[in-house]
């Protein structure tokens, strides 16, 4: 939350009465020490970082509406990207500096005169843009990368930094693989790249190889050894290989950073980057232990989480802290009971604080355009009349099958209808013979403008049938990468979300479906990628 946001007692109390005028003390004491306190900044790489996991790539319109939804979470820096990556991202970058307003729009370039140029020509039409310029400066990325001796690489990160000076005032420089450099050249390259005009210098654990204390005294002593690091903001951008990302990024903080980089649900190369969620409700949980405050709108955390799942078809894993599906759910008896007491027995942060709702309102097959409009926007959805009438059709589909629809079934239905891509192929029946002494057997008919096409298949289970069912029916063969399928809510009849990738000639597409009937889920999310191979061809 901003300073500005309004009074929440969760802040100062957890769980406690908001009538309790000891509380409104607590909570005026809390917020004079965040007033006092450090502002840590935000920037989101979500999507650039987050976007290089294999089979995550956005659209121009899915990025924009991810950066959208990053502005309203109050990020300080968005990446938007890499545009010298391709022209398909140089114009998702520059749709994004011109549409959304708010955070610093930033896009990343190696340090040569091409890259800075494309990223100029992406970031230009925002009001407030950055060039974010990297070069590698450990041995191993001199050497073997890019077959440098140090003195050339500091020549040519200065350069970079003066060329891409004369486009922006605000330029990032990047240590790439700071945490493996020798200290006395990293101090060489920092104080080189300030004096060179860069506005923020940020230190890299590029292959996770740091552990806190390490990465902690690395920032302290680079404050300490590099007198101009005050003039500039000091960021850090952790990766989790060995699951520090988090940890160290708030040892850095601890040790003077000013900037954190971090993903939503920590997606990123490898095993990802540090999760923006993570920070953010640490410094806002245990404030008191470190001093410092983002400007995070932490009751957005869980929307945009769910977002870039589905966006980028990437499940967050059940126990993941913060946004997972099991984060805030008790499930022994002792813990159950102590809940039921006081909740602060065993919660340190209230769902509410992040942004999922515990709204007990359910809506049925009969609850008509009226009911459903005012939950929608409840839930914070505004659709235009097109997109509410196709989230009416479906809400009705699954409400016919699964009588009562809640928040969540809802989100879920809301999304994939949003986010779904231009049909070749429509879903229209399935039919599975299955058993256990049976070769399972699907047949599904599938709609490509007004003419139906039906076939059958058999497979080794009935998703195997109906995969391979509707790979006849559209006459093209993928190979399943991956497969996800879970509940989206609690309870026999829950509403089954299945998530797909799949590997289409060269490339791999993602796919979300859902459906009351799971078999029925993983279909449409199967035609759904197969959509996505279609559109990207045309
Ligand atoms: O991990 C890394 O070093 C990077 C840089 C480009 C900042 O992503
Ligand atoms: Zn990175």
């Amino acid at each position: 939350m901003g300073l500005d946001g309004p009074l929440d007692l969760s802040e100062a109390l957890g769980s406690s009465n908001p009538s309790d005028l000891k509380g409104c003390e607590i909570l005026k004491e809390k917020r004079k020490e965040k007033r006092m306190s450090r502002k840590i900044h935000v920037f989101d790489t979500t999507l650039r970082d987050g976007e290089q996991v294999p089979g995550a790539k956005l659209n121009k319109s899915q990025k924009i509406e991810i950066a959208h939804q990053l502005a309203r979470l109050g990020v300080d820096v968005i990446e938007a990207g890499f545009p010298c990556s391709s022209p398909g991202d140089l114009q998702a970058v520059k749709a994004v500096s011109e549409q959304v307003k708010g955070p610093v729009i930033a896009g990343l370039a190696r340090a040569v005169e091409q890259d800075i140029d494309a990223v100029w020509e992406a970031v230009k039409g925002a009001d407030r843009p950055r060039i974010h310029v990297f070069l590698g400066s450990s041995d191993v990325h001199l050497q073997k990368k890019l077959r440098r001796d140090r003195e050339s690489a500091v020549q040519m990160a200065v350069d970079a930094v003066r060329y891409a000076k004369r486009y922006c005032e605000d330029v990032e420089y990047s240590t790439e693989d700071a945490s493996r450099t020798d200290f006395e050249y990293l101090c060489r390259v920092v104080d080189a790249v300030i004096h060179a005009g860069a506005t923020v210098v940020n230190i890299p654990d590029t292959v996770g190889y740091a552990v806190p204390e390490e990465f902690g005294d690395l920032i302290r002593r680079l404050r300490e050894h590099v007198p101009a690091l005050d003039k500039v903001t000091l960021s850090v951008h952790c990766h989790n290989d060995l699951g520090l990302a988090v940890s160290n990024s708030m040892a850095a903080i601890r040790n003077g950073a000013e900037q954190v980089e971090c993903t939503i649900n920590g997606m990123g190369e490898r095993a990802g980057n540090a999760s923006l969620e993570e920070i953010t409700m640490i410094l806002r949980t245990r404030h008191g232990s470190y001093d410092a405050h983002t400007d995070i709108r932490t009751e957005e955390i869980y929307r945009t989480s769910r977002m870039v799942s589905r966006l980028m078809n990437i499940p967050v894993q059940p126990n993941k802290a913060i946004v997972g599906a099991n984060a805030f759910s008790h499930s022994s008896g002792i813990h159950q009971d102590g809940i039921l007491k006081d909740r602060s027995t065993y919660e340190i942060m209230r769902p509410e604080d992040v942004g999922i709702r515990q709204n007990k309102i359910v809506l049925t097959a009969r609850s008509g355009r009226a009911a459903l409009r005012h939950r929608l926007s409840d839930l914070g959805y505004t659709l235009e009349d097109d997109q509410f009438e196709r989230v009416y059709n479906r809400f009705l589909h699954v409400a016919d099958r699964k009588k009562e629809i809640g928040s969540q079934d809802l989100s879920s239905i809301v999304e994939i209808e949003l986010t779904k891509v231009p049909e070749t192929f429509t879903f229209h029946s399935l039919q599975i013979m299955s058993g256990n002494s049976m070769v399972p057997l699907a047949s599904i008919t599938l709609t490509k403008a007004t003419e139906k096409l039906t076939d059958a298949a058999t497979g080794n289970g009935p998703v195997d049938a109906a995969f391979a069912c509707i790979e006849r029916i559209v006459g093209q063969q993928g190979i399943l990468r991956d497969y996800d399928l879970k509940a989206v809510t609690m309870g026999k009849d829950a509403l089954g979300e299945a998530m797909v990738r799949v590997e289409i000639g060269d490339t791999v597409y993602s796919g979300i479906g859902t459906s009351p009937d799971v078999i029925e889920a993983s279909a449409r999310a199967y035609l759904n990628a197969y959509n996505r191979f279609f559109a990207n061809s045309h």
